[in-house]
């Protein structure tokens, strides 16, 4: 039997492996990746930064469209953590949106070694159709991802409830969505063990 890794892996120290903006420079690595996928200002950045226990390894924005590279992390030596540029910003000229769009694709598409990818949920505003499309590039790219609501403080429990059920019942409609969604603040750390545990399961049998 395999063993299990330790959560600890995310307490130790990350390390910026390389940030990517064209297909060509994906980096050639071995361990087992997880990316974190979502609109502009979702909370991507601040996700992995909670995840890693990290104050300032992926820059946050109050700016939309910040993130304009593919960023991969190492952890532990273990996984690579990837941070995508959000997509839905809708100041950025076409020709940009689909440069990015073809980008991800041909990330999701060559990457055996994306164990998952956790596309975030802002808890404001739900399921959106720009997250449908999204999931459907997913589906058509055969990547398994996982439902992850974000900025659960910025909401009532009602609201939540109300975002939530909507990301189950889209998860349950996608051949490759996996089913349990889950619901996390950067601000208050709510469920970032539990997504420490999914990234973990993700992992489990591609090591
Ligand atoms: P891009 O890189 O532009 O796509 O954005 P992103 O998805 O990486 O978002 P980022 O982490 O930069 O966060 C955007 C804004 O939301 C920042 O002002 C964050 O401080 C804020 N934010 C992120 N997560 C949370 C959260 O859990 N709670 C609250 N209250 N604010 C959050
Ligand atoms: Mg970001």
């Amino acid at each position: 039997m395999k063993e299990t890794l330790d959560p600890k892996i995310f307490l130790k120290p990350v390390t910026f492996v390389a940030g990517v903006a064209t297909a060509e420079q994906f980096p050639v690595l071995t361990l087992p990746e997880v990316a974190f996928i979502g609109r502009s200002n979702v909370g991507k950045s601040s996700l992995l930064n909670a995840l890693t226990n990290n104050g300032r390894l992926a820059r946050t924005s109050s700016h939309p469209g910040h993130t304009r590279q593919l960023n991969f992390f190492n952890v532990s030596d273990v996984l690579h953590v990837v941070d995508v540029p959000g997509y839905g910003y809708a100041k950025a000229p076409k020709h940009m949106v689909k440069k990015w769009q073809d980008l991800l694709f041909d990330y999701l598409r060559g990457r055996p070694q994306l164990a998952r990818a956790f596309v975030l949920i802002d808890a404001r505003h739900g399921v959106t159709p720009e997250d449908g499309k999204m999931l459907a590039m997913l589906d058509d790219a055969a990547v398994s991802y996982q439902l992850v609501i974000t900025k659960a403080d910025k909401v009532d429990e009602k609201k939540l409830e109300w975002a939530r059920g909507r990301a189950e019942a889209s998860a349950a409609k996608r051949p490759a969505a996996f089913p349990g969604v889950l619901v996390t603040s950067a601000e208050t750390k709510r469920g970032i063990d539990a997504l420490r545990l999914a990234v973990i399961d993700a992992l489990s049998g591609r090591r």
